[in-house]
C-alpha cells in the first residue's frame, strides 16, 4: 500500500478548525482507494510563538521539507499583531514559502453556479467566470531587504523594498505560460510599468519568454486597472500572472465572485518533484478569521478544495482531485451553506445554514455517494 507523508499545519483562529475538515475529507479518500496517510503534526505561527517563542523552529521546517506536500489553515491574530513584536505569527508563512522554494502561489476562481446568489456581484457579469491568478511567492515587496523602521533627523522612516530579478520574474511567469497552454491559452501579466522599474523589467521578461509559446495570448494589463475589470468583466480573463503583493489582494478581490473568501484554494508550487507529484503547500487563501475563531462557522470548502489540489499536484492522484470537486459542488447543489455564503438580508429559501462540521459531513456524505456510484 502506498503511504503519502503530509505536514498538517492547523495554525492559529479556524485555522485548525478547517485543516481538520479537509484532513477527514483526504482520509476518506485513502480508505477508500486504498493508500494510507502519514500525517507529521507541526505548529507553526501564533502557537508556536506562543509554546516556542518562534513561529516556526528550524527544525520543523526540515521536517516538513522531508514530506510529500503541506496542508496548512492560517495563522495569526490580534493576540499578536503588535506593532514592535519582533516575532509575528505570518513570519511563518514566510520561513515556509522562501523555505522551500515555493514561488509560484495558484488560486484559480471558478464560481459554482448555485453559489452566484451569494456574490454581491451580477449573475449576469459571473457567467462564465473561470480563472486562475499565478501569484509570485517568494521576492518581490514580501521579501526585498531592507524592510524596517529608522530614526532619522526627518523623524521615523519606514521602507520596504520591491526587487526582482529576472530570474525569478522567469520562473514564475514560464510557469503561467504552460498553465495557459493547458487551459483557454490566454495570459494577462499584470503590472505597474507605468510607474515602477521591477514591473517594466517583468513585462520585458513576459515578452522575451512569450515567442516559446506561440499558442499562449499575451496582454499586460496594469495593476490599477486589471482590479476593475475583475469585477466588472472577470468572464474575460484566463490565467493572471503577477507580483507578490498585486497578487495578495487581487485574489482577495477575486474571492467575491465566488461567493466567499472562504471558498477560495490555493496551491504553493516549486520545481521540486517527489516520487509522488510536484512538492507543494496547499491553503486557503483566507486568513484566520478571529471574529469567528471556535465556534464551528468557518467554511471549510477552500480548504477542502486545497486538499483536492494537493492530491492532483502532489499525490499525482488527479481522479480522487476530480471527485473531491465533485463531492463540494453536489454539497453546495444540496442546499448547504456555512453563514459566510449568506448574503446580508439574503433570501434563505432552498438553503439550509450549517456549521464547519455539518458542511464536512455533507461534502464526506457525496464522496460516500459518488464511491458507491463508482463501484
Ligand atoms: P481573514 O481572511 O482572516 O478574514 C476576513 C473576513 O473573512 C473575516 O470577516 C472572516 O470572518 C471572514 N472569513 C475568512 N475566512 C473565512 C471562512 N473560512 N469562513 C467564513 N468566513 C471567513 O482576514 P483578516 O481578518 O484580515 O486577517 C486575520 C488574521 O489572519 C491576520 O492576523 C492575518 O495576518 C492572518 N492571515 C493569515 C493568512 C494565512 O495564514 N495564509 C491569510 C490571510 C490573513
Ligand atoms: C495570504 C495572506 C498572507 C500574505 C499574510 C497573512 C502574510 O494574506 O496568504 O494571502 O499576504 O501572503
Ligand atoms: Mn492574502
Amino acid at each position: 500500500m502506498v503511504t503519502y507523508r503530509i505536514a498538517s499545519i492547523g495554525g492559529d483562529g479556524v485555522g485548525p478548525e478547517v485543516v481538520a475538515a479537509a484532513r477527514e475529507v483526504l482520509g476518506a479518500v485513502a480508505g477508500r482507494d486504498g493508500f494510507t496517510l502519514e500525517w507529521l503534526d507541526v505548529v507553526a505561527g501564533g502557537v508556536a510563538i506562543d509554546t516556542y517563542g518562534t513561529a516556526l523552529r528550524t527544525e520543523d521546517l526540515e521536517a516538513v521539507a522531508t514530506c510529500d506536500a503541506v496542508l496548512l489553515g492560517a495563522v495569526g491574530g490580534p493576540r499578536w499583531d503588535d506593532p514592535d513584536a519582533r516575532v509575528r505569527p505570518e513570519q511563518a508563512l514566510f520561513a515556509l514559502r522562501g523555505g522551500l522554494e515555493l514561488f509560484a502561489n495558484l488560486r484559480p476562481v471558478a464560481p459554482l453556479p448555485a453559489l452566484m446568489p451569494s456574490s454581491p456581484v451580477k449573475p449576469e457579469v459571473l457567467e462564465g467566470v473561470d480563472l486562475l491568478i499565478v501569484r509570485e511567492l517568494t521576492s518581490g515587496l514580501y521579501f526585498g531587504r531592507p524592510s524596517e523602521q529608522r530614526q532619522t533627523p526627518e523623524g521615523r522612516v519606514g521602507i520596504d523594498t520591491l526587487w526582482y530579478t529576472e530570474a525569478e520574474i522567469r520562473r514564475v511567469v514560464r510557469l503561467a505560460f504552460e498553465l495557459a497552454r493547458g487551459r483557454r491559452g490566454r495570459l494577462t501579466s499584470v503590472d505597474k510599468a507605468n510607474v515602477l522599474a521591477t514591473s517594466r523589467l517583468w513585462r520585458k521578461v513576459v515578452d522575451e519568454t512569450k515567442p516559446d509559446f506561440p499558442d499562449v495570448a499575451v496582454t499586460h494589463q496594469l495593476v490599477d486597472s486589471c482590479a476593475m475589470l475583475l469585477v466588472r468583466s472577470p468572464a474575460g480573463f484566463d490565467v493572471l500572472v503577477t507580483e507578490n503583493l498585486f497578487g495578495d489582494i487581487l485574489s482577495d478581490e477575486a474571492a467575491v465572485l465566488a461567493g466567499s473568501l472562504g471558498m477560495l484554494p490555493s496551491a504553493s508550487l516549486g520545481d521540486r518533484r517527489t516520487e509522488h507529484g510536484r512538492f507543494g503547500l496547499y491553503e486557503p487563501i483566507h486568513g484566520s478569521a478571529p471574529d469567528i475563531a471556535g465556534q464551528d462557522k468557518a467554511n471549510p470548502l477552500g480548504t477542502i478544495l486545497s486538499a483536492a489540489m494537493l492530491l492532483r499536484w502532489s499525490l499525482g492522484l488527479a481522479s480522487a482531485a476530480d471527485d473531491v470537486e465533485a463531492a463540494v459542488r453536489e454539497a453546495i447543489d444540496a442546499g448547504f451553506r456555512t453563514a459566510d455564503l449568506v448574503p446580508p438580508g439574503g433570501d434563505l429559501g432552498g438553503v439550509e445554514v450549517v456549521g464547519t462540521r455539518a458542511m464536512t459531513s455533507a461534502v464526506l456524505e457525496r464522496l460516500g455517494t459518488r464511491v458507491g456510484a463508482a463501484s
